[in-house]
């Protein structure tokens, strides 16, 4: 699995850190109680420069998980978009990985987290194949973990924040020591939920199906990209419960995720999904998506921040 490769500044809290300062204390809150929100984004290079993909959807997301956690934040959504912006540049990167983070600091003495600051932190470091090098062209192989999402009104699935991980790190270790590149997680009903860091679509004659944001998993951005490109390819879409078999009988199964972007799973439980390979339809949306990030069709929706 891939270790982190360093860049050179950290914003936080308005100021620039090198990237060996942007230190927590061993009971910061979050430390001690998962309680740090984040986020995922990507940056690609583009003919007008390093553009972040859908951003200000990102930072929505974000102030969402803030406010589920009663963490208020001292700075825009603007504020951040703007300093997300100049982190690219100030790292002179085209291509990298953004993970804001939003996370509760030094100061609680126990669970209850209101004497503990909230601190925003703004790293972003390259980082490329997240499924491994070759994923996105030739599928990856998934299991059905043992492991079930959160259950709805437990810990909510829609907040993106550090605890909730733990249900993912499970998850994924398991697929990986099992020998998958990846695990589909079933949730507390047995249908359908989600990957460890992925959204889920099967297809099945020509349409497109994906579970509903249920409270068990988390509503991607990327999902919703791909919903809509596939409205923009002509291709039908059907957000409804998918038994755990339809992964087996479908002609596609594919993932979706900022780290992951569209990644076609060519077998599920050893079991070949279709024949084996990078079905049709996963091809179209992955080859859309890649060209949409890129800046290499117009961008119709407003999804690309250029940096510059
Ligand atoms: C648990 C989980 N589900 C789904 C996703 C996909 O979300 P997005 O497309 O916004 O990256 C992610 C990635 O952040 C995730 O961690």
């Amino acid at each position: 699995m891939a270790k982190i490769a360093e860049s050179e500044w950290i914003w936080r809290d308005g100021e620039w850190l090198p990237w060996h300062n942007a230190n927590v204390h061993i009971l910061a809150h979050s430390v001690q109680f998962g309680s740090a929100v984040f986020e995922g984004v990507r940056c690609y290079p583009t003919s007008k420069g390093p553009a972040i993909f859908r951003l200000k959807e990102h930072l929505k997301r974000m102030f969402d998980s803030c406010k589920i956690y009663r963490m208020p934040m001292t700075f825009t959504p603007e504020q951040i978009l703007q300093a997300t912006r100049e982190l690219v540049n100030k790292n002179n990167l085209d291509t990298c990985y953004i993970r804001p983070m939003v996370l509760r600091g030094y100061g609680a003495a126990g669970m209850v987290p209101f004497e503990s600051p909230v601190e925003v932190y703004l790293p972003c470091w390259p980082w490329t194949d997240y499924l491994g090098a070759g994923a996105l062209e030739k599928g990856v192989d998934a299991c059905v973990a043992s492991w079930n999402r959160v259950a709805p009104n437990t810990i909510p699935a829609v907040a993106k924040i550090a605890g909730n991980y733990l249900s993912g790190q499970l998850i994924k270790m398991e697929a990986l020591l099992d020998g998958y590149d990846e695990a589909i997680a079933l949730g507390p009903e047995g249908l359908v939920s989600e990957g460890s860091g992925q959204n889920v679509f099967a297809v099945s004659n020509g349409v497109i199906y994906t579970p509903p944001v249920d409270g068990t998993l988390l509503p991607g951005i990327t999902r919703d990209t791909v919903v809509t490109i596939a409205k923009d390819l002509g291709i039908e879409v059907r957000v409804q419960g998918m038994a755990r078999e339809t992964l087996y009988t479908s002609d596609e199964v594919f993932l979706s995720g900022t780290a992951t972007e569209v990644a076609p799973v060519r077998s599920v439980d050893k079991i070949p999904v279709g024949d084996g390979k990078p079905g049709p339809v996963a091809k179209a949306i992955s080859a859309r998506y890649l060209d949409v990030v890129h800046g290499r069709v117009a961008d119709t929706h407003g999804w690309l921040t250029h940096t510059k």
